[in-house]
């Protein structure tokens, strides 16, 4: 069966290459013809793992193609998926529906046979039935039906993602469509993928209820780790004691600087204002666009803290900067606020990402980019760890110690042991552990630091920390 990809972005080129690989024959589109010919020479716009790799095999063995020709794409097409960006518009937080809405009439115009048009971009609810009666002008009403059929991929393991997902939703009043769609995932259907079969409104709603219900568990585990400091607690266990209520689940309770990237941030905003707009204010959701926006920016606070509350003329060491792990988006990265905010502070930054770092170059300005992690700490006075890219985790406590001037180590994403690093002698504070406990044992880091310590004295250190 032939399907048309209409758009080569994040969602399109993944969704693409797995629909390829599922033994359709794909070919995606795009009006950007450098696009499609960079992705005709075997070249990804995007870093995905493992994608190049789909997108290569699939390519050679002419299940997956490129074109700027949507004509000739269509030709045959059974279903054709609208997978092109729909943005915040700017100022109001709506998502931007321009290109959704030129996709439409870009299909309807080379409808020449029964299509399914199908919406996998996150589209706020009505959007089909605005799709729907954007193609019936132009086209006979029994030529076509649309469907929704959400995506929830997660970058940096889209492809796992798709191939293997919780659940596939499909959204249609259309037998036939519904026949065409569940035709197309097969290959899922036959290792027994539950399928959501759901009307239009439902599947729309469905997609952004799902990002932001995991955007809330996020800021909530987040404000509990700020009353974990406070209190004694330690949100790291308190993370684990009740993820394990099958209630509640383990996953999305990590405790961080706020979530980023090219959904949580403008999906939240967007089911904001269908919120509001419908008179059915969400406000919870509302709660959590402010909570987490304001977030991002108190960790630079956190780091200035940690520096003594002063860091003018300091160069601070900044350890990841891309939204999260295995992906270069920079797209509403903390480090986005966090990092202008240290410079208006007086710092100089230097700063390393594995995948980031070109892209991130033009968004923060002076900043001095190194090549590796020990490198941007050599020299530096202090350290923040702002994404969790696994080769941090590998740093030794010891060498990072003797890289930093000062020895401080703020770890946004907990990823380290804080006994480890005190050990090697550094201030290392994390997100929700205890003041009452990160305090002395920091300041005995300090004390150990200085060289101010004798036997006696380390024989009185080890009873201490024992005790505390
Ligand atoms: C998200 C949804 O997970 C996915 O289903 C949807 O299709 C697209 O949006 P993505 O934005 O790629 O995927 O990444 P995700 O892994 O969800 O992380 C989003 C943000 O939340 C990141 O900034 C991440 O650092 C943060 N996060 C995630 C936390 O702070 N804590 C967690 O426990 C999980």
């Amino acid at each position: 069966m032939r399907i048309v990809m209409l758009g080569t972005g994040y969602v399109g080129l993944v969704s693409g290459a797995c629909f390829a690989e599922f033994g359709m024959e794909v070919v995606c589109v795009d009006k950007d013809a450098g696009k499609i010919a960079r992705l005709q020479n075997g070249e990804i716009p995007i870093y995905e793992p493992g994608l190049d790799e789909l997108v290569r095999k699939n390519s050679v063995r002419q299940t997956l193609s490129f074109t700027t020709d949507l004509a000739a794409a269509m030709h045959g097409a059974e279903a054709v998926f609208i997978a092109v960006g729909t943005p915040s518009r700017r100022g109001d937080g709506h998502a931007d529906l321009t290109y959704v809405y030129d996709a439409a009439k870009d299909i309807a115009a080379h409808i020449k046979e029964y299509t399914v048009v199908v919406t996998k971009s996150t589209v706020p609810v009505g959007t089909g039935r605005e799709v729907e009666s954007i193609i019936g002008k132009l086209v006979p009403r029994d030529m076509f039906d649309v469907a929704s059929n959400p995506e929830f991929l997660r970058e940096g393991s889209a492809i796992g993602d798709f191939m293997r997902p919780d659940r596939v939703v499909i959204g249609t009043h259309s037998k036939r469509a519904e026949a065409i769609l569940k035709s197309i995932y097969r290959p899922l259907y036959l290792i027994e993928t539950p399928v959501v079969m759901c009307d239009l409104e439902t599947a729309e709603l469905a997609k952004y209820a799902a990002n932001a219900f995991l955007a809330t568990k996020i800021t909530f585990i987040n404000e509990i780790a700020d009353l974990c400091e406070k209190t004694g607690a330690d949100v790291q266990d308190v993370a684990r004691a009740i993820g394990l209520d099958g209630r509640i689940g383990r996953k999305f309770l990590h405790a961080g600087p706020g979530f980023g990237g090219s959904c949580f941030p403008k999906d939240t905003l967007a089911l904001m204002r269908t919120g509001q707009e419908n008179n059915s204010p969400l406000r919870i959701v509302e709660t959590v666009v402010d909570v987490n926006t304001k977030r991002k920016k108190q960790m630079a606070q956190r780091v200035i803290a940690a520096c003594g509350n002063d860091v003018k003329g300091k160069t601070i060491a900044v350890l990841g900067v891309t939204f999260k792990p295995n992906t270069d988006d920079m797209r509403d990265a903390p480090s986005l606020d966090i990092l202008p905010l240290l410079q208006q502070a007086g710092a100089k930054l230097r700063a390393y990402d594995p995948a980031g770092m070109k892209e991130a170059a033009a968004m923060l300005p002076d900043i001095t980019w190194c090549k590796d992690a020990y490198d941007a700490l050599t020299g530096s006075d202090a350290a923040v760890l702002i994404t969790e890219w696994n080769e941090f985790r590998g740093l030794e406590a010891e060498k990072i110690a003797a890289l930093l001037n000062h020895k401080i180590l703020v770890d946004l994403r907990n990823v380290y042991k804080p006994e480890d690093m005190r050990d090697a002698g550094l201030q290392y504070t994390r997100i929700g552990e205890s003041e009452m406990k990160s305090k002395p044992q920091n300041a005995l880091a300090a004390i150990h630091n200085l060289g101010l310590v004798d036997d006696e004295a380390d024989e009185e250190i080890s009873l201490e920390k024992q005790a505390s």
